[in-house]
């Protein structure tokens, strides 16, 4: 028998459980699921007094994420195999980037946290990633102790931005005079083209971070039809590109569009270039029945945020990006990037 005291998961004479932790397997994906979505469901109800109704008002984080990095997904399991705990983490080539990781509240603060953590830096060292982060919140003292732990260090602001689509603009990809540009999605090319497609997209993440390549965001996001990636195109060039997802079984929350990462070609990095992918997004967005268009920012893109800013974007809540590794401070912020990290 549980003793129910203080702490659920000490047993009748206060001792701490014994605690394993494993990869996930496929049929640990609904429990999953559900005890990633009870821990922050408790944690946003003690921060805001009240319990949302749909956690990430409907985004999913887990089965995508497990499809496309299994060896990256663990679970806490107490000794009669019931899943207490689980963790995240998925690598963009040369950049790990861990999350969600949850405990059930009446499992925390017994270390099973940090044995989870410990699991994704394994699995980080093993796969020879560089610089290794996390988006976490920023009020939270045991959050911002727990990753400091494991030499993450706090650097800067994440907003959180949103635009409603009510106010439909027209949009302007091309302008007289102006080179023209062009926008097609992903999923419509053939599969060779996709392949050579790739390659200039990690072109241009590799410019942004040696190694970065979000190569595996673009697959499972066109194969399981999460949403799609947008190109910005100019001739046989490349110009910038954005994964976005729509809300079902992805990481878009209901009724709205959520942009996962965009990035404009440094050599090509004009805000208009920027303006050309938000402006498409949004038009997507509206075409879909969506009623907003979500939109997360590295504040240390700064010329990336004051264009979200100018578009009509504004701050729904803030976290904090937490990194180690290699070349901590490598953004520019005159980088046009959008990358979320959580
Ligand atoms: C964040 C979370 C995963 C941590 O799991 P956990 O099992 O409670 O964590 P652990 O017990 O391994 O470690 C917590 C550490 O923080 C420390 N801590 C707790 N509150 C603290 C505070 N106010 N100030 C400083 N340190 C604090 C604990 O003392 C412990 O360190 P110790 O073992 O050296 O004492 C868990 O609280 C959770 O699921 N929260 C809800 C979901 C969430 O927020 N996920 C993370 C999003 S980035």
């Amino acid at each position: 028998m549980r003793a129910s005291v203080d702490r659920a998961g000490l047993d009748s004479q206060g001792r701490a459980p014994l605690i394993k932790i494993r990869r996930v397997r496929k049929g640990d994906l609904s429990k999953v699921r559900d005890v990633v979505e009870q821990a922050f469901g408790d944690f946003y109800e003690r921060q805001l007094g009240t319990r949302p109704r749909q956690v990430f008002g409907g985004a999913q984080y887990v089965h995508h994420r497990w499809l496309m990095e299994p060896w990256g997904c663990f679970v806490a399991e107490e000794g009669e195999g019931k899943i207490v705990g689980a963790a995240v983490s998925v690598i963009w080539g040369s950049v790990g980037v861990v999350g969600p990781v949850a405990v059930l509240s009446p499992y925390q603060n017994q270390d099973i946290g940090q044995q989870l953590i410990k699991a994704t830096q394994s699995f980080f060292d093993e796969n020879k990633v560089t610089l290794q982060g996390l988006a976490t919140y920023p009020s939270s003292p045991k959050h911002l102790v727990l990753f400091q732990k494991f030499g993450y260090k706090p650097k800067g602001l994440i907003a959180i931005t949103s635009k409603p689509l009510d106010r439909r603009e027209i949009i302007q990809a091309t302008q007289p005079g102006k080179p023209v540009v062009s926008l097609r999605r992903f999923s419509t090319l053939e599969e060779s083209k996709k392949k050579t497609t790739m390659q200039k997209l990690r072109r241009i993440t590799n410019s942004i971070y040696r190694g970065m390549d979000p190569g595996k965001e673009v697959e499972i996001v066109d194969g399981l039809a999460l949403g799609d990636t947008l190109l910005l195109e100019r001739g046989p060039e490349l110009i910038g590109f954005a994964i976005y997802h729509v809300p079902g079984v992805s990481e878009a929350p209901q009724g709205a569009l959520y942009v996962k990462l965009l990035a404009v070609d440094f050599r090509h990095r004009k805000p208009d270039h920027f303006h050309q992918l938000m402006a498409a997004l949004e038009e997507l967005g509206h075409g879909a029945g969506l009623q907003r268009v979500i939109a997360p920012v590295y504040t240390y893109y700064w010329a990336a945020y004051q264009a979200l800013m100018e578009r009509g974007y504004s701050i729904d809540f803030i976290m904090v990006r937490m990194k180690r590794g290699k070349l901590e401070e490598y953004e520019r912020p005159t980088d046009l990037v959008l990358d979320d990290w959580r």
